[in-house]
């Protein structure tokens, strides 16, 4: 049996940076613990923009296709900003997503120990914090048509139009229990409910696919409570599924409640392939940060667990994960820190590779 293959985009700015130490992490895999993986790398965003004259080549997005997951650096820059908005190096990423049909985005808040003190919350709401927001990605308002800005009379007016389907909130509602089966079998709905109809009929979707999923406790709940529920008792969840739009807000909103930006990944996961995996893409949740690019300052905790996730997720290694998982809390629990999750008095940050060495040497 050939390995499981892996199509690697660094992206733009701080995206080979990061990626550069994930790609260590992979070969430690390889050589440590007899799980090789094939590699490939290709481009995205401004660096294919600058070598092809698109943001994403074809050849690429066949790849993308055909590997068992794809792992994201980061795209943009200020070099692009003025580039036509078809040729965007974030429009290669949103062609990734949906030729990829990733619909579930999968959203981790956790709260590492060592960490608890840079949350905006109280040391004691957030420790040991662990949940999982899961985002529908490929519907809902930012897709819905009617969509554009129209005359009306002697004024404009500005329309978007939040549309789901029944099955696009079941495929949804599906991977959440699922999620939620592998967890802590506890799973929250957020949606409004009392003002909206998509609302209405999320709640009854979801409730229907719960038959299937008897052992997982269901609630619902409406999202604006939900994001005050969120900064007030933020461990009373473990997985919240929710819509594009209240996932998109609500997503954010957790993974601040754990620190900083330079920790956070995420999953996006379409329909299961032939070898009964769902389609995915891994990425940090950061953007290619150019205020930091080329000084080796960048924190790649957030691209490492992004491939931990990609180990869970997409290559059935739980245990893996773990390891890896662990060894980042290790490095962490023993002071390293790149310069962005500063705050103790006296430390010395660690450099982009420094880190990734600490991580190394943990996993060691
Ligand atoms: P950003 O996430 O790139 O940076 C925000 C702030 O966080 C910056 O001060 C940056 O230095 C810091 N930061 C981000 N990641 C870090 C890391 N790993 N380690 C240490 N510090 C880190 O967001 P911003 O500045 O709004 O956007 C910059 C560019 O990235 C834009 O072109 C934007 O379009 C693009 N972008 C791309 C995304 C993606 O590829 N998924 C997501 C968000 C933005
Ligand atoms: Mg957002």
């Amino acid at each position: 049996m050939s390995n499981p293959s892996i199509l690697i985009l660094p992206g733009d700015g701080i995206g080979p940076e990061v990626m550069a130490q994930v790609t260590r992490i992979i070969d430690w895999y390889g050589e440590k613990r007899n799980l090789a993986f094939d590699v490939s790398t290709d481009l995205v965003g401004g660096a294919a923009y600058d070598a092809h004259g698109v943001p994403l080549h074809d050849d690429t997005m066949a790849k993308a296709m055909e590997v068992d997951a794809v792992l994201l650096g980061a795209v943009g820059g200020p070099k692009y900003d003025d580039l036509d908005f078809s040729v965007k190096p974030e429009r290669g990423l949103l062609r990734l997503r949906k030729e990829m049909d990733l619909f579930s985005n999968l959203r981790p808040a956790q709260c590492f120990d060592a960490l608890a003190d840079f949350s905006s919350l109280k040391k004691e709401l957030v420790a040991g914090l662990d949940i999982m927001i899961v985002r529908e990605l490929t519907s809902g308002v930012y897709f819905g048509e009617p969509r554009g800005i129209f005359n009306e009379g002697n004024e404009r007016v500005g329309i978007n139009t939040q549309r789901y389907t029944e099955s696009e909130i079941e495929r949804a509602a599906r991977s959440a229990f699922d999620l939620a089966m592998v967890r802590n079998k506890k799973l929250c709905s957020m949606e409004k409910a009392n003002v909206m109809e998509s609302g209405i009929l999320w709640r009854e979707v979801v409730t229907r696919v719960h038959a299937d999923y008897p052992e997982v406790e269901l609630s619902h709940m409406y999202a604006d409570n939900g994001a005050m529920q969120l900064v007030r008792a933020p461990k009373q969840f473990d997985v919240i599924v929710t819509d594009n739009l209240f996932g998109d807000i609500l997503s954010d909103c957790a993974a601040m409640l754990t620190g900083s930006l330079g920790m956070l990944p995420s999953a996006s996961l379409g329909a299961p392939m032939d070898n009964g995996r769902p389609r995915a893409m891994y990425e940090p949740v950061h953007g290619s940060a150019p205020d930091i690019t080329g000084q080796a300052k960048a924190n790649p905790i957030a691209c490492i667990l992004s491939f931990a996730m990609a180990l869970r997720y997409s290559f059935a290694e739980g245990a893996e994960a773990d390891r890896l998982e662990a060894a980042v809390e290790a490095v962490l629990a023993d002071g390293v820190r790149t310069a962005d999750l500063l705050g103790e008095e006296g430390v010395t940050p660690v450099s982009t590779s420094e880190m990734g060495d600490a991580v190394l040497a943990a996993l060691d």
